[in-house]
């Protein structure tokens, strides 16, 4: 795992942590402690490939999640925002990460200190909550994928957010959703993850990113005001990383 550093016009010392999908996380708070950043921004996907049809709650059966939002709660003030791979969670399990001690941001935000923080819900979690509801007939399994596509993330609360005085952060797992939904709001960061770096690093260039596709655009490092980790799990399902460490990433202030 590898320690990036990112110099960004901010008020805080922030850790962004993406894609940890039920791993051990020893090397991450050892990184933690070392750093000590004022606050975490867990920007989604803190669960593995799970089964469609798994009962709910789910998180208090997880391998590592639940201690690892704990750790980082212990830490610094921490916030999560829901991924893709957190599509089934149910309002038992929203209640258990919310027992942690970290704030889940599920397409709301709140006040810290002189920042205002949102969490932008995958859009995918968002469907599977209208299928279990009842509000849609259509059973959303491809919606795990995610796409925009496919489905549209529920932005209508960002309008009121954007005027909200103070920086704002916004904790949104994909970063494929900075040009349509994101790029032309009053945004003063946008964390992101989801991509893992493309997979396979060849010249600077991921390979592949879900709802990109080949040669994605946004896998790492800073587009605009959105800053994208590469991940910290080791692999994905199918393809293992090449070229393209595991990384936390620490967003510094000028
Ligand atoms: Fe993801």
């Amino acid at each position: 795992m590898k320690e990036t550093f990112y110099r960004f016009d901010t008020p805080a010392k922030i850790c962004l942590l993406a894609d940890i999908h039920d791993r051990d996380f020893s090397e991450i708070t050892a990184s933690l402690k070392v750093r000590k950043p004022d606050i975490i921004a867990v920007a989604g996907d803190i669960l593995g490939n799970v089964k469609f049809d798994i009962p709910t709650p789910i998180m208090s059966r997880t391998h590592y999640a639940l201690d690892f939002l704990t750790a980082c709660a212990g830490i610094a003030p921490s916030f999560f925002s829901i991924g893709n791979h957190e599509w089934m969670l149910s309002q038992k399990d929203k209640d258990i990460i919310r027992s942690t001690g970290v704030t889940l941001l599920d397409n709301a935000w709140v006040r810290h200190e002189s920042m205002v923080i949102g969490g932008l819900t995958s859009s995918g979690a968002v469907a599977y909550e209208k299928y279990r509801s009842g509000k849609s007939e259509e059973y959303p399994r491809w919606n795990y994928f995610n796409s925009p596509q496919r489905n549209e993330p529920e932005v209508g609360w960002l309008g009121e957010f954007e005027r909200q005085e103070g920086f704002r952060l916004l904790l949104c797992h994909h970063p494929e959703y900075y040009p349509k939904y994101l790029r032309r709001r009053k945004l003063d960061l946008i964390l992101s993850g989801h991509a893992h770096g493309g997979q396979i690093r060849i010249f600077g260039q991921g390979l592949f990113a879900p709802g990109q596709g080949v040669f994605p655009r946004y896998t790492s490092g800073i587009h605009g005001r959105m800053v994208i980790s590469r991940g910290l799990a080791n692999t994905a399902r199918f393809v293992p990383r090449l070229f393209n460490r595991r990384e936390i990433v620490y967003i510094i202030p000028k």
